[in-house]
């Protein structure tokens, strides 16, 4: 058995009031038409294929991959047009399972349960109960109960809009089921276009004998046509998420309170505190505590650091018992090795600071390669940048680096130095050796502070 996946993304998505196509709107940061495609996946079909809309060519740029085939339903026409629009494709599969491209959240086990369904007939639904039911196709039932048709809101009697059972549009079909039903398809409906929907009471007619699964969840079947959907449809996923993290021991001060556009791995005794984000993939080692209003981003945070409030990770790594912030930066290509302390109003970009070194207060550092134990004071810049180019600074173990002190890159302060306050150091410096660029302090004898005029005349 060959198994084509089709998903369904022409949709115009007015609603959403964006220059941005529907489909490649985020969730969890990542595009609904790329969720979809996900959980395709995660099913292995044989095929995957998307009908995207005039003009939808940054969709097919954005998501383009191999295993994918890309169809242009060139006038929107309805589902059961889009379909047609792929058939020509689809020629080497025997089951067709339909999905929607503004339908993010459909679970894998929702289609293996489907498909499963599948192998006993021609024909397998998925339908929902829903309290408010309006805007759906809903599924017409004999009195014994078996599915006959599917009618959609705009064409439906005042009676059948009391049915309670909707159509989530998702489905599986045999294929050449599919392609005799869809040829006889017409669009004398009220919106007149082909409706996809039609095919069940054909496949009722034929005898064929229709099977309904019903999802998990209503969010696995929830579309998105306008930002508030796509906040809920957010938020439940976040949700589940956290769910997810707190099952596996993580302790989360407040499980709504938390975003992950990524993945996060965790190991045992982490514990999150309010409004962190991570994005990326980002990997917590056992024992790291992220503190309120952090972000990291592609990183790696290793056993028993803690992250403390509103710093700012980006791809770095950071080893054991580190102390990071409040109010830190640590920029791309960063490399923190064991206890590091590093502390606020802190910036450190493209740069290796090596074991149980600390650097507390207000300072740039990029471009740099610290050694170990070294202490950097409040105020230190390195000054990599001459307005054309960066140039490296190396710092040697056991260094001591003065507040408020400028090292001018390219420049090395040897092992065990120690830079006085305020120095401007654009020379090497000696190993174990005092260095300090400032000019002698005076002091004028009977000096006199000025004094305020006195008004006269
Ligand atoms: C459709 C179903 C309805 C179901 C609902 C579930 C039909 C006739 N109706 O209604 O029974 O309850 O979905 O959300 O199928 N699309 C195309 N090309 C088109 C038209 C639609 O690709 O010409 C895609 C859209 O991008 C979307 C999906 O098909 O992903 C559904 O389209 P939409 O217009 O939302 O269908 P509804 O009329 O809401
Ligand atoms: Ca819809």
């Amino acid at each position: 058995m060959h198994l084509g996946v089709l998903i369904l993304a022409a949709g115009e998505g007015t609603r959403m009031r964006s220059r941005l196509p529907k489909v490649l709107h985020p969730l969890a940061g990542k595009p609904l038409l790329g969720h979809v495609i996900e959980t395709a996946r995660s099913i292995t079909p044989d095929e995957v294929t998307i009908v995207y809309g005039h003009g939808g060519e940054s969709v097919c740029n954005a998501l383009a991959a191999a295993d994918l085939d890309w169809v242009e339903q060139k006038e929107r026409l309805g589902t059961g047009h889009a379909v047609m629009q792929a058939l020509p494709q689809l020629q080497r599969v025997d089951q067709v399972l339909i999905l929607y491209g503004d339908v993010p959240l459909i679970s894998g086990s929702t289609l293996v349960s489907l498909l499963a369904a599948l192998h006993q007939t021609d024909l397998a639904l998925l339908t929902v109960d829903l309290p408010d039911p309006s805007g759906y196709g809903r599924i017409v039932r004999d009195r014994d109960d078996r599915v006959i048709r599917i009618v959609e809101q705009k064409d439906a009697t005042a009676r059948e809009l009391e049915i309670a059972e909707i159509n989530t549009g998702i489905m599986a079909v045999s294929r050449s089921h599919l392609e005799t039903w869809l040829g006889r398809i017409e669009n004398n409906n009220a919106q007149n276009e082909y409706y996809l929907t039609d095919i069940i009471s054909m496949a009722v007619n034929d005898g064929v004998n229709i099977q309904v699964v019903h999802p998990v969840s209503e969010e696995e079947v929830m579309g998105v046509n306008d930002k508030k959907q796509l906040a809920h449809l957010e938020r439940h996923f976040q949700r589940q998420l956290a769910d997810e993290l707190m099952q596996f021991g993580v302790s989360l001060s407040d499980p709504s309170r938390l975003d992950i556009r990524g993945s996060l791995t965790v190991g045992k005794d982490v514990t999150i505190d309010i409004n962190a984000l991570f994005e990326g993939e980002v990997a917590l080692a056992d024992g790291v505590r992220i503190g309120p209003n952090v972000v990291i981003k592609n990183s790696r945070i290793g056993v028993d650091t803690e992250i403390l409030a509103n710093s700012v990770i980006e791809d770095a790594e950071i080893g054991s018992g580190c102390r990071i912030g409040p109010f830190a930066r640590i920029r791309p290509e960063s490399h923190l090795s064991d206890q590091v302390h590093v502390g606020n109003f802190v910036e450190i970009k493209k740069s290796q600071v090596a074991a149980k070194s600390k650097i507390n207060h207000l300072s740039y550092i990029g471009d740099t390669v610290v050694g170990s134990e070294v202490n950097i004071g409040a105020g230190t810049i390195t000054c990599n940048y001459d307005g054309a180019n960066k140039f490296q600074t190396v710092i040697g173990d056991r260094a001591f680096i003065g507040s408020d002190s400028q090292l001018v890159a390219p420049v090395t302060v040897a092992e065990g130095s120690t830079i006085g306050a305020g120095s401007t150091i654009t020379k090497d410096t000696p190993a174990e050796t005092l260095s300090l660029s400032r000019a002698k302090q005076i002091s004028i004898e009977g000096w006199q502070r000025p004094v305020k005029k006195t008004k006269s005349s």
